[in-house]
């Protein structure tokens, strides 16, 4: 891949406008930024979060990791380097999302304050909520949902997050739920009383 900087290159406007969007779609577009440790509940929150929204005809959809890294991102791997460029990616792709109008959710565990900073930054004021799925260690590491924890504990899986990679709590988060404590209808109701609230969907 070359790094050269692309010159001669022009943006494209179209004829549709955000307020058009809005009034149409009768929501706000804006991508929800989940972020937490893997086990945390990230994309269950996502899948109930998108299947509340859609079921009040509203526009939403999901970004996911796991889903993500066997396509657009199918060639990164868990390095400090590939997770800025997993982000990276996705905050283009979720910036491209909410442009459309669409109520974007992405699930990716973004252990980087600085990737998910630089995320935030691409988008409008406005348009970027993040919320810490927030869950203890010990806890995610009982779920061992998928025995990656256990994996990661005898060093077959190297630099996991958690265990052998760091995480970096968010420092400021629009929303922290503990899904330790809170179910996750609980943490889905207070991300669309948020939602509401802020007026992102009517
Ligand atoms: S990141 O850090 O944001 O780039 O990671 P993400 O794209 O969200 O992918 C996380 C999912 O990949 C699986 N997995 C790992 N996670 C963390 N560290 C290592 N080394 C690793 N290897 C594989 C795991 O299933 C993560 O999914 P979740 O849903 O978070 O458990």
């Amino acid at each position: 891949m070359s790094d050269q900087k692309v010159t001669n290159i022009k943006w494209h406007h179209g004829k549709i406008t955000k307020a058009h969007r809005i009034d149409l779609m009768k929501q706000k577009g804006v991508t929800i930024w989940l972020t937490g440790l893997s086990g945390s509940g990230k994309s269950t929150i996502a899948v109930e979060l998108e299947h509340a929204l859609v079921e009040n005809k509203h526009q939403a959809y999901i970004l996911d990791g796991d889903n993500i890294r066997h396509g657009l991102n199918k060639n990164l791997g868990f390095s400090p380097e590939d997770r800025a460029e997993n982000i990276r990616r996705i905050g283009e792709v979720a910036k491209l999302f909410t442009d459309a109008n669409i109520i974007t959710i992405t699930a990716f565990i973004s252990p980087y304050k600085e990737d998910r900073d630089n995320a935030r930054k691409l988008q409008n004021e406005g348009e970027f909520i993040e919320i810490y799925v927030k869950c203890p260690l010990n806890v995610c590491e009982q779920r061992d949902v998928k025995g990656l924890y256990k994996k990661a504990r005898t060093g077959e899986i190297k630099e996991f997050t958690g265990i052998s990679a760091p995480y970096e709590e968010p420092s400021n988060p629009e929303l922290t739920i503990d899904t330790s404590v809170m179910p996750v209808e609980e943490s889905t109701r207070a991300i669309l009383k948020y939602l509401e609230e802020n007026r992102y969907v009517r």
